[in-house]
């Protein structure tokens, strides 16, 4: 290993380099256990004599920073990895992030699951099961991917097409145009880092800072976070049971971005009405749509409804889709297959960006696509969240009606539930996550002015009763959650979230 110091003149050798180890080991740089160059390779490395190196190996073992194993070398104590650092980070005013980054609020992202976590019933959205996935025929895939990889430009690695690995575009394009009627040639998709990073790359090319970008309210936290850091004004368009309402979308709208096929997250799709009145308004106003396809793949009920993109005759919508919902979304695979005018200024940004996604994924996920494992894993998964979904709406409408109403939902792997009783969703959240079941709250989906309304809405309501009444069916309100979350909800219906909102 070469260490680094630095010597600053020939004076006190033996102190200068004693006291650079000593900080690179207590500071956490040289990690404990780890091994340390002979004394003869440290001297030569920096042109000092072997006593020299000899006299700093002795006192840091005499002080304990350093340990030897007879016949095998020097190596970094244990057990020192708990000292505080002794050399504070410098902090300059000066070296800060531009206003947006700093006042982003919290709920504009979204949680991350606590590290170490393990609830034996995880309502939360945002995560697949990952136990039902085809792991051999993925293995397979990957392994012709790196064969083909280390075939490929005889020799030599390359940086490759931004657009995105033929096979993949080939395999998504040939799966839209079956599945979802976005008929389009493979050259037409891009790939990108999941939906979010076609979101970014779409808005770069769309908008610039003060424009107005409309999104649905509730709506899907990190679009609207994203299209706020990119310095958009963000229009919160409210929606109703047939999806945004168009008559509501400011005249000024650069982007719209929507979630037809189940929206995000109350789970209703766009009806075909709306989709036609928001196709005749952008084509008014000029406005780009973007369509957010992120689970539409799983339907459940009734016949499918029309793409937006499948009924553009103007060329305004970008269809958005992702990899997340239907594998995993660790795999940071989406696409976007844009208007056509937009497919040259969104290949470019992407190679600003970060050049290319990762080949071997994206050659293994082509082979999976266009050898038909991809269809297979579909069907399956369709049939798994099928009874799982039943089973959920079952107790919902069920046993659990007192407390909680489903929200119509006829696509995608999460639903959203009200909560029937005046129950305070803290209350609930809490009760849930005592009993190992985690469930999305409604304050990372709405506005917190909403939230916050709604709270102080139905704390005057509490607060009008006799406080000790109010403590107590609170108390009796937390007991009923907890019991029905935990004995009635069945574990069997992990990959659905129910968000809970206020009534
Ligand atoms: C509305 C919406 N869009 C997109 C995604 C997926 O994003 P990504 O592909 O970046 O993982 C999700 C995931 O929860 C979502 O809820």
């Amino acid at each position: 290993m070469d260490i680094h110091i630095t010597l600053h003149g020939r004076r006190d050798l033996t102190g200068q380099i004693y006291a650079q180890l000593r900080a690179g080991i207590i500071e956490g740089r040289l990690a404990a256990n780890a091994r340390l160059p002979s004394t003869r390779d440290l001297a030569v490395q920096l042109g000092v004599s072997r006593k020299t190196a000899l006299d700093v190996f002795e006192r840091l073992i005499a002080e304990g920073f350093l340990r030897t194993r007879a016949g095998d070398g020097t190596f970094v104590a244990d057990g020192l990895a708990r000292l505080p650092s002794v050399r504070p980070e410098p902090v300059s005013a000066r070296a800060r992030a531009t206003g947006i980054w700093r006042r982003m609020p919290e709920r504009m992202t979204m949680p991350m699951p606590p590290a170490h976590e393990t609830l034996d019933c995880d309502f939360k959205g945002g995560a697949t099961d990952k136990t039902l996935f085809p792991y051999d025929a993925w293995r397979r895939c990957l392994n012709q991917a790196l064969r083909m990889q280390a075939r490929t430009g005889g020799g030599m690695a390359s940086y490759r097409d931004p657009g995105g690995e033929q096979e993949l575009r080939l395999g998504i394009a040939r799966y839209l145009a079956f599945s979802r009627a976005v008929v389009c040639n493979w050259q037409d998709v891009l790939v990108t880092q999941g939906a979010q990073q076609a979101l970014d790359l779409l808005a770069r090319v769309v908008i610039q800072p003060g424009d107005v970008v409309a999104v649905e309210e509730p709506g899907y936290p990190p679009a609207r976070a994203l299209f706020a850091a990119l310095g958009a004004r963000i229009a919160q368009v409210p929606v109703d049971g047939e999806g945004i309402i168009v008559k509501k979308l400011p005249r000024n709208t650069r982007l719209v971005y929507v979630t037809p096929s189940h929206q995000f997250p109350l789970g209703m799709p766009m009806s075909l009405d709306r989709r036609v009145g928001l196709l005749e308004w952008a084509a008014k106003r000029g406005a780009v749509i973007v369509e957010d396809d992120y689970d539409g793949e799983f339907r459940f009920e009734g016949r499918p409804v029309e793409s937006l993109k499948s009924l553009d005759r103007a060329g305004l919508v970008a269809y958005v889709g992702t990899f997340s919902k239907t594998l995993f979304p660790d795999l940071r695979l989406g696409y976007v297959v844009p208007p056509a005018t937009l497919s040259e200024p969104l290949r470019n940004a992407k190679q600003v960006c970060d050049w290319h996604s990762c080949m071997l994924t994206q050659t293994a996920l082509g082979a999976f696509m266009l050898n038909g494992e991809y269809a297979k894993h579909l069907r399956r998964m369709h049939k798994w969240y099928a009874e799982r979904r039943a089973v959920l709406i079952a107790r919902l409408t069920g046993d659990l009606a007192p407390w909680f109403e489903p929200l119509p939902a006829t696509a995608g792997i999460h639903l959203v539930a009200r909560l029937a009783a005046p129950w305070r969703e803290d209350d609930v959240v809490a009760a849930a996550r005592g009993v190992g079941r985690d469930l999305r709250h409604s304050r990372v989906l709405c506005r917190p002015a909403d939230a916050a309304r709604r709270a102080a809405r139905l704390w005057r309501h509490e607060r009008r009763g006799d406080r000790a009444r109010h403590d107590a069916a609170r108390g009796a309100h937390a007991e009923a959650a907890r019991l029905a979350l935990d004995r009635r909800l069945p574990c069997r219906t992990k990959g659905f979230a129910a968000g809970f909102f206020f009534k």
